[in-house]
């Protein structure tokens, strides 16, 4: 069985369909998902669905393109629904100079603080970082005393040299549609770089959908193509995997059981 590790059934694209997705879980062989946010009414959607499903878990946060709407009233609201035990993680946080939706320093001034609330909070943090890996190394090396719940590079797109640099804060590494696509030499040797108990894998739905579906909505039932692709480039047999990555995933995320 498999874990989505990122899914936004939060989202609505997905959100009118949560009932079905949700009991087709089994079938397709996914024994839960985690649902993250990426601002407030995400994030308290999130934590809805975690209480209304078993099979599903939370992480709350607000995303680097959402950085200007991040105070403090938000954070006292985060740490109130990471009250229940279905939240498990804060996220997804980070730095996103792809897109640049939020001012730098902004971005960056809300990663430290959402760091530091996880950290209040005994909980691991779920990143997106995207274009900003050597900014988002100096963060994390500054704030490692922050840093005893674990971390995971969701969506992980850079290089292995960052894998091995990431690694000394005892990352894990989340990987997705993106390894199926074509021109993915690049997120492939990342992977083949990641230590085996270090790795995720994820969806990401609705968006990143893989190959041969790449154009459609994505689906967290995709993550069997994945796990697919992720048995063939590293040669684990695909029952390895999937146990392997549950494993990994209930170890970072403690709350899930
Ligand atoms: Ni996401």
């Amino acid at each position: 069985m498999m874990i989505d590790t990122h899914c936004h059934l939060n989202d609505e694209k997905l959100l009118p369909e949560a009932d079905g997705i949700v009991a087709g879980f089994r079938e397709q062989g996914i024994e839960s998902a985690i649902c993250v946010g990426y601002d407030m009414p995400s994030s308290e959607r999130a934590a809805e669905l975690a209480e209304k499903y078993p099979e599903l878990y939370a992480v709350i946060g607000i995303h680097p393109h959402d950085a200007t709407t991040a105070d403090y009233d938000k954070y006292e609201r985060l740490a109130t629904l990471s009250s229940s035990q279905k939240v498990v993680g804060i996220g997804e946080i980070g730095l996103d100079y792809h897109y640049d939706l939020s001012p730098r320093a902004i971005q960056k001034g809300a990663f430290r603080e959402q760091i530091e609330l996880a950290d209040t909070l005994g909980l691991p943090i779920v990143l997106h970082i995207r274009e900003a890996y050597e900014d988002a190394k100096q963060i994390l090396f500054e704030a490692q005393r922050y840093l005893n719940n674990g971390l995971l590079l969701h969506c992980y797109s850079g290089s292995k040299e960052f894998v091995k640099i990431f690694g000394e804060l005892d990352a894990y590494f989340a990987f997705g549609g993106a390894i199926t696509f074509k021109n993915a030499k690049h997120n492939l040797e990342a992977m083949q770089a990641v230590p085996v108990n270090r790795l995720l894998l994820e969806t990401d739905c609705p968006y990143m959908t893989p190959e041969p579906f790449r154009g459609r909505t994505n689906r967290p039932e995709y993550v069997n193509l994945v796990a697919d692709r992720a048995s063939e480039v590293l040669g684990i047999e695909r029952s390895e995997i999937d146990r392997i990555t549950s494993e990994n995933a209930k170890r970072l995320f403690i709350r899930m059981k």
